[in-house]
């Protein structure tokens, strides 16, 4: 069966498709804006939002759609207008082409926590609370995740969405989202960098490691649809941590040097974005499905520090 994977050459996109191969998927197309080059993968350059790539890509047989190509938080706040441009158009796109496709297609949208804000800031949630995004970028994936469960149940596609915590540690450059620094205070550091925090120390964050998020959106691919039900929309396993519980599994992980090399430099603009998402997920459905989750924070980083010896 072919597999797509849009925004593949991403962080997470790299990650998932090495877990489809190790699986055995030998036919997966990226379609893919940045040039890329994704070994045992056929790449298409070009954007989602905008250019009729889907249609033939999808004609011949039933295929798994992995949907993750987006604008990021930080991102999507700085530029609205191209945040929305991107992140509906290219849903919207994709959807129609699923829809005049004679196969039913599975699509597998990249969601996130911050479809959750306003009265849920900061506060505990799971896959029955009300989604009052406060950001751009979470907007428009309550949308994109309405979406889904719309065209789920026009029989147009057989659709998911996978509500994913921040993922750390992320390798390579950075990206616009705001959670970035949750990666960067410890990818920096642990290669003897500085970084900067720009949230307080009480901040709180929901984690899943790299491996594990990515997991869960391949797995989520094989959950039964009968047992999604209308509701296509499940957050993802992820642990809560607040920044001083990061910067104290840092010091233990990498040392007192280590920890040195994080400045706490506080931005109110990033602060308030990152304090209006979720502080602790109820992820009994997501569970319940038979998503895994991570053990603990300190086993995330030390993953991700096994990761730099190979
Ligand atoms: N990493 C996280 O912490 C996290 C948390 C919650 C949700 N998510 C979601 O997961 C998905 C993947 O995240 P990531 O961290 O790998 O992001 P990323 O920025 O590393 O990857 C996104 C990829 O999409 C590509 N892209 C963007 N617009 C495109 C377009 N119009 N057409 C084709 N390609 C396009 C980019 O070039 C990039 O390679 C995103 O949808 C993101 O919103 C990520």
């Amino acid at each position: 069966m072919r597999v797509i994977v849009t925004g593949g050459a991403g962080f997470l996109g790299r990650l998932l498709i090495e877990g489809l191969q190790a699986d055995g998927a030998d036919d997966i197309v990226v379609v893919e804006i940045a040039d890329a080059d994704i070994p045992g993968c056929r790449v298409i350059q070009g954007d989602l939002a905008h250019d009729d790539i889907l249609p033939a890509l999808i004609n011949d047989e039933p295929c798994t759609i992995f949907h993750l190509a987006s604008v990021v938080s930080a991102g999507a706040e700085a530029d609205w207008e191209h945040a929305v441009d991107q992140n509906l158009g290219g849903m919207l796109r994709l959807l129609e082409a699923c829809r005049h496709s004679d196969h039913l297609h599975k699509v597998v949208f990249a969601s996130t926590l911050a479809v959750f804000g306003g009265f849920t800031a900061g506060g505990n949630v799971g896959d029955v609370v009300k989604q009052t995004p406060s950001g751009t970028y979470g907007t428009t994936k309550a949308i994109g995740e309405l979406l889904i469960n719309d065209a789920t149940r026009k029989g147009h596609i057989d659709g998911r969405s996978a509500r994913l915590p921040t993922v750390i540690v992320r390798s390579g450059a950075p990206n616009a989202a705001a959670s970035g620094f949750a990666s960067g205070m410890f990818r920096e550091p642990l290669a003897g960098l500085a970084s900067v925090v720009p949230v307080g120390e009480g901040t709180v964050m929901v984690l899943g490691s790299a491996q594990n998020t990515a997991t869960c959106i391949q797995m989520l691919a094989e959950v039964n649809g009968d047992d999604l039900g209308h509701d296509r929309a499940v957050g993802v396993p992820g642990l809560s941590a607040t920044v001083s519980e990061m910067l104290a599994v840092l010091e233990k992980v990498g040392g007192p040097e280590a920890r040195s090399l994080v400045e706490l430099a506080y931005d109110a603009e990033i602060d308030a974005l990152v304090r209006s998402w979720p502080a602790v997920l109820d992820d009994t459905r997501g569970r319940k499905l038979g998503l895994p989750a991570d053990l603990d924070l300190e086993s995330m980083v030390r993953a991700y520090v096994e990761t730099l010896n190979h």
